[in-house]
């Protein structure tokens, strides 16, 4: 899939360019959470982009779900902070999103500088796709970018009323992540390995299914994998299993019996606390008390050799309880072992606990893709529509 892009020589002195950005993190005492390779940090890229050939640019974003009214905590003055950090120039924020007020300081923008729209999920116009709010919105700009893959698969205003207005363009980032999550549609290399972890089982299951026939195999872990012992009838103790997932859990199994890898060992603890007492366990040998908090380590090996053999790799979700740090180690394993088969296959990692991780583990630039998406990583993969990216396709 292929997306409209600005030529690099378009001539932007002067033009008035709206750009959505997905500057949704985490605020933590009035700070945006959003590490080198955060969402903030990788918009970041193109503004700058922009503000060199002398754009007038117009940022537009949503923080959180303020569900249509204007609340204080979830004002994006702290997205602004970061972007001038970023970018090294002052970033105002315009305490309205569209109308006089908003336009007139549009109007007050001189080549090369730029502007942040304050949240746009202020106005309960902006889930609902409404033309109004579109129209408003592009008055403000004579063209449109989006770089948010990650709310592209939500057919909201600034994702997609709005693109139908202006001439509109995929912004690098959004474009590299498509490209790249493309080549499972396309030219997919073989041996595709699809790690999932993570809790929904709902949420995992139609990936697996939409690209069950691409893959030669599934590993599991985290409470997915809980999830599908306990469909097997294998004792899990107090471990955390997604009660509604069961019966799909059951029934994938048994399509796909030849394909998913479960994990043989795994760490169980005494309670979910830092000072827990732990011991590894054959995956059969889970007490009525105890709870799996991690894969073990004859786990971590053998889904490393898959790895080690595999051309493409897909990964969505941790593999153990990553909240506590001593429950990571799996998934650190996991991570290392797709990190070093970059390049030899490609990688895709993403969702929406994943990448804080890896910034951790300061691995999060080690793949072929990190994806910024959470649910719209989940989405594409799932083969379903995605408003903000359908928009901007062009042909192959
Ligand atoms: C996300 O974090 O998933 C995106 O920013 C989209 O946010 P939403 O799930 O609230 O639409
Ligand atoms: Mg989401």
């Amino acid at each position: 899939m292929k997306l409209r892009k600005l030529r690099q020589d378009t001539p932007l002195e002067g033009t008035r360019v709206l750009v959505r950005i997905d500057g949704n993190v985490p605020i933590v005492k009035g700070r945006a959470v959003d590490g080198p390779n955060g969402r903030i940090a990788r918009a970041a890229v193109d503004l700058d982009w922009l503000i060199r050939r002398g754009a007038r640019v117009v940022v537009m974003t949503h923080l959180g779900r303020p569900a249509g009214k204007r609340r204080s905590a979830y004002s994006v003055k702290p997205i602004g902070k970061r972007l001038s950090n970023l970018l090294g120039i002052k970033v105002p924020v315009s305490g309205a999103i569209t109308g006089p007020h908003a336009k007139r300081m549009v109007d007050a923008l001189k080549n090369g500088q730029l502007l942040l729209l304050e949240n746009l999920r202020f106005d309960p116009r902006e889930e609902q796709n409404d033309p109004a709010f579109a129209a408003e919105l592009a008055a403000l700009g004579d063209l449109y970018i989006n770089d948010a893959f990650s709310v592209s698969h939500r057919a909201h205003t600034s994702v997609s009323a709005l693109a139908r207005l202006l001439p509109s363009y995929a912004g690098h980032l959004l474009a590299n992540e498509v490209g790249v999550l493309s080549v499972l549609e396309s030219k997919v290399r073989r041996p595709l390995v699809l790690l999932m972890g993570g809790v929904k089982v709902e949420t995992k299951l139609p990936i697996i299914e939409h690209l069950a026939t691409l893959t030669d195999q599934v590993l599991l872990g985290g409470a997915l994998a809980t999830t599908f012992f306990a469909a097997r009838g294998i004792a899990v103790g107090r471990s955390l299993v997604d009660e509604a997932g069961v019966e799909a859990a059951r029934a994938l199994s048994k399509s796909l019996i030849k394909k998913i890898c479960l994990p043989v060992d795994v760490v169980v603890a005494s309670s979910l606390r830092r000072d827990a007492k732990t011991r590894v366990a054959d995956a059969t040998d889970v007490g009525a008390r105890e709870r799996i908090v991690d894969i073990g380590p004859k786990t971590r090996a053998a889904y490393a050799a898959i790895i080690g053999k595999a051309k493409t790799v897909v990964w969505n979700g941790p593999f153990g309880y990553c909240e506590v740090g001593a429950f990571c180690e799996g998934t650190a394993s996991v991570a290392r072992a797709v990190a070093a088969r970059t390049g030899a296959a490609t990688t895709i990692v993403g969702g929406g606990d994943t990448g804080p991780v890896l910034e951790r583990l300061k691995l999060a630039d080690q793949f072929t893709l990190l994806s910024t998406g959470g649910g719209a990583l989940l989405d594409f993969l799932s083969g379903r529509p995605m408003p903000g990216v359908d928009l901007l396709r062009i042909a192959d």
